[in-house]
């Protein structure tokens, strides 16, 4: 497949992406969905990569696991985790030297004892980092992230700092998961789906929506591209004319 072609100067400044469709690829390939997965992470690396390259995105969003994926069965939630921690295992130090910061949006309570010590590695060892986020949506939901900001909120009301008449959605954005991400310009959803699925329901709101075909297993740098591209050519008002 070539390489669509992209104007470099108008670049989404944050991408996210829903990786769907590794079972299908599996069932497509006669594998195992645990084979699915582990491809999956190899389009991981290259998006990664791509996205680096390109210098000017300065955070990809990637959701990994969600928290309505708890509910597959305890071998795929393994499989799922296992892979996190190979992946980790094999690319911190290349992510670290890129000058990639990695950051982990989602709850913390819940996730087993390695999988956090993997997380909180690679938020210790690149939170300095300055070329680009890679942000991991693990035991993510959009939903319970704005539950969980509605708390925080509530907390200051009950402790006296804040009024709730003085909300404001600036304050409500500054108090998300990771709040120091760019607004989100471009989500992409792999395997032909036109469901959010609970993802980044904040932060979606004017951000330009791209469904693929593509299997995610299947998405390298050309699939990017294209929907880079898509996004380029559509015209954002943002609610304005
Ligand atoms: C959706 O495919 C994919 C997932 C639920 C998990 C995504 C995980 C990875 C790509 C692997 C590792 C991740 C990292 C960050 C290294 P599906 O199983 O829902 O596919 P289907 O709808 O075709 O069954």
């Amino acid at each position: 497949m070539p390489l669509p072609t992209i104007d470099k100067n108008h670049l989404p400044r944050h991408i996210a992406i829903i990786m769907d469709g590794n079972g299908r690829w599996a069932k497509q390939h006669g594998t195992t969905r645990a084979e699915g997965h582990e491809a999956g992470a190899k389009s991981v690396r290259a998006v990664v990569e791509a996205c680096r390259e390109l210098q000017n995105i300065e955070a990809l969003t990637l959701y990994a696991f969600s928290t309505e994926n708890w509910r597959r069965s305890q071998g795929e939630v393994e499989t799922l985790f296992r892979l996190l921690s190979k992946y980790i295992h094999l690319e911190l130090d290349e992510i670290h030297q890129e000058n990639i910061r990695v950051t982990l949006m989602g709850r913390k309570e819940g996730l087993s004892e390695q999988a956090l010590a993997d997380v909180e590695r690679c938020e210790s060892l690149t939170a300095n980092n300055t070329a680009m986020t890679l942000n991991l949506a693990i035991n993510y939901g959009g939903r319970g992230e704005i539950v969980d900001t509605a708390r925080a909120l509530c907390r200051e009301v009950e402790a006296g700092r804040l009024k709730a008449e003085e909300v404001t959605e600036e304050m409500f954005a500054s108090r998300l998961y990771i709040p120091q991400l760019p607004e989100l310009d471009l989500l992409i959803r792999t395997s032909g789906e036109m469901r959010l699925s609970n993802f980044m329901l904040w932060q979606a709101s004017y951000a330009e929506f791209v469904s693929m075909q593509t299997y995610w297993p299947d998405f390298r740098k050309p699939h990017l591209y294209e929907a880079i591209a898509a996004y380029q050519a559509r015209s954002r008002r943002f609610g304005g004319r």
